[in-house]
């Protein structure tokens, strides 16, 4: 018995789906995915790294389990977010018959999952769809929800639809080629989960991160699942994010902002991005006496120990401006009436949605914040 396999469930009614993470939990799964495909063959999207790295693995469990896998790959990187690779991959779908009854899977990181969901999402009106998260950050956060898009000449995943996957395999073998920058910004987003709602899972990180992140087995299977169980638990109550799951945005607006200033590419990492969001949302917060200066304090640490940046003037793939960044903030997808809407703390584990009535004063801050002001 693997005693380190968990299994989540992120309830949906009718469309509610098992999250396996942990050790082994790719062979665990193959009866499941084995339902998912009645004639018998996965499509599976993938990018070529991945490919080279782990479809071997993939091609061989799914024969054990008597499933012929079909790989579709596309370059990798956040480029491949767009309408052109989207038509293409629809075509390759198209042309293989693919059918509304079985499942595709994307296997390989958040890029793969969202193109691949937001095909899965429109191909025929909808087929069904698996994500094998392959990177820290996806297993994590962007395979469980629903969230699929592409990227627009305006904004990050502006084009895109909920579409929930019915199965979601985070094994956490394929992370063992992962470069330690990559598990490091992953890792931002396990952080995130307990600054935005658990204190209590943020002091176990600050005790056993570390370990995790240098890939101790129990304690990377403890992180990966209780993250996991954190987003279910949000999703399941505000699937479309009209209140609570805008909280899972802590540190992404900031985070966004400094992305678009740095090509969303390897300049800077998105979890790089969201580490040094976050501390920005803590560091505002305080300004403006909502959050106390230890918890700000504590955050930084933390960030800081795990190899992330742990404050703006920090965060690779620079130089940023202010004015930018606000130009960018004001297209945010979450603001309304014309107002930003920023998840900030009152607290480590303790977040809400604050309407900002003074950009200019914020646009002062974030000057001073990187030094310019
Ligand atoms: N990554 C944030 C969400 O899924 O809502």
């Amino acid at each position: 018995m693997n005693l380190n396999l968990r299994t989540t469930q992120v309830d949906l009614a009718e469309r509610s789906y098992p999250v396996l993470s942990g050790p082994g939990a790719l062979s665990a799964s193959m009866d499941r995915v084995a339902t998912l495909c009645p004639n018998g063959r996965l499509i599976c999207v993938t990018d070529e790294t991945v490919a080279t790295l782990h479809l071997e693995t993939l091609t061989g469990v799914c024969e054990e389990a008597g499933i012929h896998l079909h790989p579709l790959i596309v370059p990798p990187g956040e480029s491949q977010k767009s309408f052109a690779r989207l038509e293409a991959l629809c075509g390759d779908l198209l042309a293989l018959e693919v059918e509304r009854g079985e499942a595709i899977a994307a296997f390989g990181g958040g890029v793969v999952g969202d193109l691949t969901g937001f095909a899965s999402a429109i191909v025929k009106r909808g087929t069904g769809f698996i994500q094998i998260p392959t990177t820290l950050l996806a297993q994590v956060d962007s395979s469980v929800g629903g969230k699929t898009a592409i990227n627009m000449p305006a904004g990050k995943n502006l084009i895109g639809a909920f579409h929930q996957p019915a199965l979601v395999i985070a094994d956490i073998a394929f992370l063992q080629t992962l470069p330690a920058r990559q598990m490091r910004a992953g890792y931002a987003e396990i952080v995130k989960y307990a600054a935005l709602g658990d204190a209590t899972f943020f002091n176990w990180l600050e005790s056993n991160g570390a370990a995790a992140l240098a890939g101790d087995e129990g304690k990377l299977t403890e992180v990966i699942s209780q993250a996991i169980a954190g987003k279910a638990g949000i999703v399941a109550r505000d699937e479309r994010e009209s209140g609570e799951r805008a909280l899972l945005n802590l540190g992404h607006s900031f985070g966004h902002a400094l992305e678009s200033q740095a090509g969303f590419e390897d300049a800077l990492l998105h979890g790089e991005a969201v580490a040094a969001g976050m501390d920005i949302a803590f560091a505002y917060a305080v300004h403006l006496g909502l959050c106390p200066q230890e918890d700000h304090a504590l955050l930084r640490r933390h960030l800081r120990v795990s190899g992330l940046p742990s404050c703006l003037s920090e965060a690779p793939g620079g130089p940023y401006t202010a004015s930018a960044m606000i130009h960018s903030l004001n297209n945010d997808k979450k603001n309304r009436n014309g107002n930003l809407r920023l998840v900030l703390p009152r607290g480590l584990g303790t977040t809400f949605v604050y309407v900002e009535a003074d950009v200019q004063s914020l646009e002062n801050f974030l000057n001073v914040q990187l030094g310019a002001g």
